[in-house]
């Protein structure tokens, strides 16, 4: 087993030690990394210690200890799941070629892109989520909050030691920005337009972590694919963490529906409101802003950048040994196009469609999520059930935008579409109300009116652990 020495500034599995130059300015990043963290992190929880739990090995079994830490001291640290034997890389033009150890010149810049985009979504998301503390609605749900953003930190310091290691004085610049973005901010925002979404209430951080962590899953999953062989091994130790993020997710709006259930049973379907639960229909409409956005993440449906990806063997398939011909070369993906106001067929190259191949992976995992949902609703004897919405649903990118649809995909006029689109999306009404729900509950083992406890605590503790210690006056 490869222990973590914690006795290092950067704890580690990747010799940092070995080379000077890297490690010195990795030190010199980290005083920035703390800096941001405590301006635009969950700032006024710095002092507090939290239940969490820390990587210190990349081993499948115990590779996370947990224990009270205070947030700005938790060892964010660079992990690389172990190479085991010569790798080969797996897709595109260079298949079977050995996987590349050192950035290739003539991918250079197409990698450092997609490194910079995935190491961007990890601090905007912290951002986002910086206010929520103070309204949580449980300590078990506030220090799963926590959680989440240290290992949102830590997959920006693992972005940030490929950037750093490989790419030289152009890689430290980025690295440099990747702390200077800012969630949201109109002069200098986050790269992707989810992750600059506010991200104000509970309901909307279940719904992130379900659905924008899920793409994040993805997105991790093919670049574990790359033939770059150090972001291959960097994205598999990743996809460890962000289980539980998308767990989070999941069970959070579980929760949600179940409480919403159990008041619907007890008082004979009236309004859920009047006992401060958030009703069905509503919790829908946050799943279809949620997920339709997250389907965003994903790139236009027909796009040269993810054939050039795929071709140059920087970003495969998820599960990309599943796949049938690794170079996907005179295959064509049956593509629905939305052309001059018609959903018409055309056979696109299937290196094209690598967007679309990889949201479609997406979308079949979202759809187990939602039928999880459902399960709670027939358990309880309501009738209601989820559905997610279609892909075409409320797009802002790709050809699907160009036109109007409802949440089943049938494309209707504009007017339809605004008539409509309360029932549909979280009106300004469905925020306020949600907001007015958000009181934070601070007993151990107590839960807000509008969320029913989960099942177990964490790591085998009680749900009534003092998960985060909070002063007390
Ligand atoms: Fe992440
Ligand atoms: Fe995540």
């Amino acid at each position: 087993m490869t222990q973590i020495d914690y006795s290092q500034k950067i704890p580690n599995n990747v010799d940092l030690s070995s080379d000077k130059r890297l490690q010195r300015a990795l030190e010199k990043w980290q005083p920035n990394y703390i800096d941001w963290w405590k301006s635009v992190g969950p700032t006024d929880f710095n002092e507090n210690e939290v239940y969490l739990r820390t990587a210190v090995s990349v081993d499948r079994d115990g590779w996370a200890h947990f224990g009270y830490v205070k947030m700005p001291e938790y060892r964010w640290g660079i992990f690389l799941t172990p190479r085991e034997g010569e790798k080969k890389i797996g897709f595109g033009d260079h298949m079977g070629e050995d996987a590349w150890e050192q950035v290739p010149g003539e991918y250079r810049n197409w990698l450092r892109r997609l490194i910079v985009t995935q190491g961007d979504t990890e601090p905007a998301s912290v951002e986002q989520q910086r206010l929520l503390g103070h309204t949580a609605p449980s300590l078990y749900d506030m220090r799963n909050l926590f959680q989440v953003n240290v290992e949102e930190g830590r997959h920006l310091w693992a972005m940030v030691y490929l950037l750093h290691s490989y790419f030289g004085r152009d890689g430290r610049e980025e690295a440099d920005e990747l702390l200077e973005r800012r969630s949201g901010n109109p002069d200098h925002p986050r790269i992707l337009t989810t992750f600059n979404e506010p991200c104000e209430d509970w309901l909307s951080f279940f719904c992130f972590t379900m659905f924008t962590d899920r793409d994040g899953k993805y997105q991790l999953l093919s670049l574990a694919e790359s033939g770059f062989d150090p972001l291959a091994r960097t994205c598999q130790f990743m996809l460890t963490e962000e289980a539980h993020h998308m767990f989070v997710g999941q069970t959070g709006v579980a929760r949600t529906i179940q409480r919403t259930c159990e008041l619907l049973n007890e008082h004979d379907g009236k309004d859920v409101r009047e006992y401060g639960a958030i009703p069905l229909e509503l919790i829908q409409r946050y799943v279809n802003f949620w997920s339709s956005s997250s389907y965003d993440l994903f790139g236009a449906e027909v796009s040269s950048n993810s054939a050039n990806f795929f071709r140059a063997g920087l970003k495969g398939r998820a599960y990309e040994e599943k796949q049938g011909d690794h170079r996907a070369l005179d295959q064509v993906f049956d593509m629905e196009m939305w052309d001059d106001g018609k959903l018409t067929k055309e056979e696109v190259p299937l290196r094209n469609a690598m967007n679309e191949v990889l949201r479609e992976q997406y979308l079949e995992d979202c759809l187990k999520g939602v039928e999880y949902w459902n399960r709670v609703c027939e358990r309880a004897g309501i009738d209601f059930r989820f559905t997610l919405p279609h892909r075409r649903f409320h797009r802002q990118i790709g050809m699907y935008s160009q036109g109007f649809f409802d949440p089943a995909g049938n494309p209707i006029d504009e007017a339809t579409y605004e008539a409509r689109k309360a029932d549909w999306l979280p009106s300004a009404e469905d925020r306020a109300y949600v907001q007015s729900l958000m009181k934070p509950e601070r007993r151990p083992g107590h839960f807000a009116s509008w969320i029913a406890p989960p099942a177990k605590g964490i790591n085998g503790q009680p749900v009534e652990l003092e998960y985060v210690k909070l002063a007390r006056n």
